[in-house]
């Protein structure tokens, strides 16, 4: 049994003021939070306070770093190092999201050596793959995800225990737009990125990562989606940022899978 994993990801959003009072207001029953992991991706000026405030009124609202550099120290003027987020205790960090592909060109090697750095480091990574709605109109959803499962995960990973990873199928045309794929297309790419896996790492591997889907994920699909069998847990925006929603999310109902 997979343990379901419910991560927000603030993004470029957030001060401590407001993560004080998210903090407070959040709330999910205990016999939810025994069975889930629960995490949010706060900008790094936010991670000290979120861990110092968090652990003492909510401690199982865990938190995560939303990028990383590849090297332990260097010259590289605005990142910061896996050494870094560990000196503020960060449990997980995001690497691979859209948005930094998109914006900051980062390539499969990239988003592998930071997802290497990090386990290494101890952080678990939460590793982001998804097509362009471009990409999925011409009929490259799979070579797409294919390729970025094998370029950012599976390529130089042999000696690290990649069970602990956590993969977010993310479709670049669902993310931040109000459409979210359905339940089955999100279930369809899911399945295929752990088939995609379990050539890659092996069957025993594949079946223990939790894969997560996210792009416009809010209090009224959530329920479904959790209910898809590849379906272990959601990557959460826009919708994140909403103490009441995130909470309705994470205290998502189950159903039968
Ligand atoms: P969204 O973002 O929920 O606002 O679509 C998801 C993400 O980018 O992780």
């Amino acid at each position: 049994m997979r343990r379901p994993f419910i991560a927000g990801n603030w993004k470029m959003h957030g001060d401590r003021k407001s993560a004080k009072q998210y903090i407070d207001e959040f709330s999910v029953p205990k016999t939810a939070v025994a069975k889930r992991d629960i995490v949010i991706g706060v900008p790094f000026t936010l991670l000290q306070y979120w861990g110092a405030y968090a652990t003492r009124v909510k401690p199982y609202l865990q938190w995560a770093a939303e990028d990383v550099h590849w090297e332990p120290k260097g010259a590289f003027t605005g990142d910061v190092s896996v050494s870094m987020l560990k000196d503020f205790k960060t449990p997980y960090c995001i690497v691979g999201h859209s948005e930094r592909r998109e914006y900051h060109k980062e390539s499969n090697k990239q988003v592998n050596a930071k997802m290497n750095a990090l386990l290494e480091g101890g952080i678990i990574p939460i590793v982001c793959v998804g097509e362009t709605l471009k990409e999925r109109e011409a009929g490259k959803k799979e070579a797409v995800v294919g390729s970025q499962v094998r370029g950012s995960i599976i390529a130089s990973a042999k000696s690290l225990d990649l069970s602990k990873i956590v993969v977010a199928y993310e479709p670049v045309w669902a993310i931040g737009t109000g459409k979210t794929a359905t339940s089955a297309q999100a279930q369809e790419m899911c399945k295929f990125i752990r088939k995609e896996l379990a050539a890659g790492l092996g069957k025993q591997i594949a079946d223990g990562i939790r894969i997560l889907y996210g792009g416009s994920v809010k209090p009224d699909n959530i329920d479904e989606l959790m209910a898809q069998a590849d379906i272990d847990g959601v990557l959460v925006g826009g919708a994140s940022l909403k103490a009441k929603d995130f909470s309705r999310i994470a205290n998502y109902k189950e159903k039968k899978k």
